[in-house]
């Protein structure tokens, strides 16, 4: 891992060429694990600081065409100079991987406080909001979308306050707030109706997410979360929000006025921007000043001493190979090789062979619950023989036929009228309402038959 390209960053974004590599750090413990990449908390060995690392392997990125977005990432992070924002501290590259080193926020992330907590007041809410608002605006007034706004991409630093981090998905838009894109990304509970629909798209997507991670906070879950993504699309163009009783009419007039749908419309675009959302009544007597200044407590702070590392001495966290082991690892993964016996994997707890075999009975199972809904469509496709008494049809063929015909008959109709709506997932949605139609028009049919014929044999006997 010896051939390092080294990039130092300062706080204040001058850079400084140094010599410093993964050599440099030792690995204290791991901070999450993405289909991405993984973050991990490492010290710096000469001055003892810790760090956040993410750490991005070069071959996945090329696969997945991700490049351009760590690059990214670095140079919007390095533009970025925020209270509320993480900084970079230093990115370097081997020829096999990506380092991004951020300061460590030690309180984790939102997501992990409200799994934590059992209620986040609405004062408390209102400080946590108003800091990423003020992290938002200065975002937006760098000419970036940020478009991954969540409770993961909020961190607590050891003060307390929030840090924003994660800028994969940011792009530069310039600074006319009318310029647009239109990739199809970010995390499906956040996205805004404009990007559902593959509408082009500006910084007001931000806003929604913004309406969206209040309302988490305040309720816990996002509100048009479904496990079903393709009902949660649906419910987040078209579904009323339902507030609990607990929330005030300011919140409640908050959430609603980021989560309208028309983009042009919603609360804080327009030429005052964020001036509006901060004069709304919800956040009355707040001083943005002290916002600022982070003089508003939340509670989350955590003591330096908190910060101490458990580390098992037995255990050599060496990570230069464990990394090179990684990457080995991801290499044999890619090519479907089974027998991995991987020591990077014992130190964290992850057998890759039970994995494979854990997902294997997973997709075995998934198949056979498929299999059942298949078998039980079927059963009810009856049909009635010459004599008026009824026979179960269960030849597939048949089913199957009829089953293909809804399904194109509704493919016919979304694509009449939704237009710029993603079909592939309207159509499998649409399509099990369809079946289940099928199945109680096919059972009236069948019960109304068998009522007219009792009848028949009524008046006939
Ligand atoms: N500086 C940091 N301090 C503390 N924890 C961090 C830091 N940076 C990242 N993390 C943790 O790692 C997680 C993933 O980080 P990040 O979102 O930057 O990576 P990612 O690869 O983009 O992940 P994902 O694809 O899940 O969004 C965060 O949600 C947070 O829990
Ligand atoms: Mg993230």
């Amino acid at each position: 891992m010896g051939n390092t390209t080294i990039t130092n960053e300062t706080q204040q974004n001058t850079r400084k060429k140094q010599k410093i590599g993964i050599e440099n750090f030792e690995l204290i413990e791991t901070l999450s694990k993405s289909v991405n990449g993984e973050v991990f908390l490492v010290q710096k060995k000469e001055t003892k600081e810790l760090y956040a690392m993410k750490v991005l392997l070069k071959e996945k990125l090329q696969e997945e065409q991700q490049i351009k977005n760590v690059k990214n990432e670095r140079k919007v992070l390095v533009e970025l100079d925020h209270p509320f924002i993480i900084s970079l501290k230093y990115s370097f590259q081997t020829s096999t991987h990506l380092f991004l080193l951020t300061e460590y926020a030690t309180g984790g992330d939102l997501y992990g406080l409200l799994n934590r907590e059992s209620e986040i007041h609405e004062s408390l809410a209102r400080i946590l909001i108003s800091e990423v608002i003020l992290a938002l605006e200065y975002i937006h007034s760098k000419g970036i979308a940020y478009r991954d706004l969540k409770p993961e991409n909020i961190l607590i630093d050891q003060s307390g306050h929030i840090k924003i981090c994660d800028f994969g998905l940011a792009r530069f838009l310039g600074k006319r707030r009318s310029n647009k894109t239109k990739t199809f990304c970010g995390s499906p509970e956040y996205l805004s109706p404009e990007i559902i629909k593959h509408q082009p798209y500006g910084r007001e997507t931000d806003l929604w997410s913004l309406g969206i991670v209040l309302y988490e906070i305040l309720h816990r879950l996002p509100p048009f979360y479904s496990t079903n993504r393709q009902v949660m699309y649906k419910k987040i163009l078209n579904a009323p929000i339902k507030f609990s009783n607990r929330i005030s009419e300011d919140a409640k007039s908050l959430i609603s006025c980021l989560l309208i749908r028309e983009p042009m419309l919603r609360l804080g675009t327009g030429k005052k921007g964020f001036e509006n959302i901060k004069k709304h009544s919800f956040f009355y007597g707040v001083d943005w000043n002290k916002v600022y200044e982070k003089e508003y407590e939340t509670g989350f702070s955590t003591e330096p001493k908190e910060i101490s590392i458990n580390r098992d001495e037995n255990i050599q966290f060496d990570l230069e190979s464990v990394l090179s082991t990684q990457f080995s690892f991801l290499k044999i993964h890619s090519n479907n090789s089974k027998k991995i016996r991987d020591p990077f994997f014992k130190h964290f707890d992850y057998n890759y062979e039970k994995h494979q075999k854990q997902e294997k009975k997973k997709k075995k199972r998934k198949e056979k619950r498929k299999q059942r809904k298949n078998d039980e469509i079927f059963t009810f496709n009856f049909e009635m023989n010459e004599n008026g008494n009824t026979s179960q049809n269960t030849n597939k063929n048949t089913s199957q036929n009829t089953s293909q015909n809804i399904s194109q008959n509704i493919s016919q109709n979304v694509s009449e009228s939704e237009n710029d709506f993603p079909l592939d997932f309207l159509v499998e949605y649409d399509f099990t309402i369809a079946i289940n139609k099928e199945k109680i028009l096919q059972q009236n049919i069948y019960q109304q038959k068998i009522y007219q014929n009792s009848i028949e044999n009524l008046i006939t006997n």
